[in-house]
């Protein structure tokens, strides 16, 4: 079921990262300049094999949980702070935002994943949500694990994202870490161009290791 923010969701997010409200630490790239520059549309990248495919009920804000189970999800939790904006950096309330990732193991909820690694049934893997107040959308989730995606090819830990809005074009798109060595070494990061990298990696909340911050860019469709 599609969910706006959780608030009770949004409150234990609150403690969990030590923030007094919503607004601390969002500060969009673009602050203070909105009127004489424009912010780059972010990259996209493939939407890659293992979209979910296994029907789950529960794909809220926290992904370290599954409703109707009592398990916690294996790995480092973390907080997962997005916002949804135009090139001049205005936030898109109501953007459908759906997204996935591998467990703490690099292992998907997926039929085809061939990783031997170890599934986790108390995460999530998976949610649909919409953004809120200023195209905002936070979550809690697990640092995804790395996962062998060919010989020699190691991929980073990311989180994969599809989001559309209406007028604008849907933006399907990865968002790595920053601080990740494999960062450096993707087949898929690296072709993209070094500020395009910058732009698809989240940055870590100074005060807050736990919790990550990035942004998402739309492109306006010509009306
Ligand atoms: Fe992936």
């Amino acid at each position: 079921m599609m969910k706006r923010f959780d608030r009770r969701f949004v409150l234990k997010a609150l403690t969990y990262s030590g923030l007094s409200c919503l607004g601390i630490g969002w500060s969009l790239r673009a602050s203070g300049s909105r009127s004489d520059r424009k912010l780059e549309i972010t990259p996209s990248e493939i939407e890659g094999p293992f979209y979910p495919r296994v029907k789950r009920k529960d794909k809220d804000f926290d992904l370290t949980r599954i409703e109707g189970r009592s398990g916690v999800a294996k790995g480092k939790h973390i907080i997962v702070e997005v916002q949804i904006t135009d090139i001049e950096g205005n936030g898109i309330e109501d953007a459908l935002v759906d997204l996935w990732q591998a467990a703490a193991s690099g292992k998907y909820n997926h039929p085809r994943d061939p990783n031997p690694a170890e599934s986790d049934p108390d995460f999530q893997g998976w949610a649909l949500a919409v953004t809120g107040s200023e195209g905002k959308l936070r979550f809690k989730t697990v640092m995804p694990g790395a996962y062998p995606a060919a010989p020699g090819w190691q991929r980073p830990p990311h989180i994969h994202f599809k989001v559309s809005s209406a007028g604008y074009e849907s933006l399907t798109t990865q968002m790595y870490f920053a601080g990740q060595p494999l960062n450096n070494l993707d087949h898929l990061l690296r072709r993209k161009r070094k500020e395009d990298q910058v732009r698809m990696i989240a940055s870590r909340l100074a005060d807050n290791p736990q919790t990550f911050l990035h942004q998402l860019v739309l492109q306006q469709l010509v009306s």
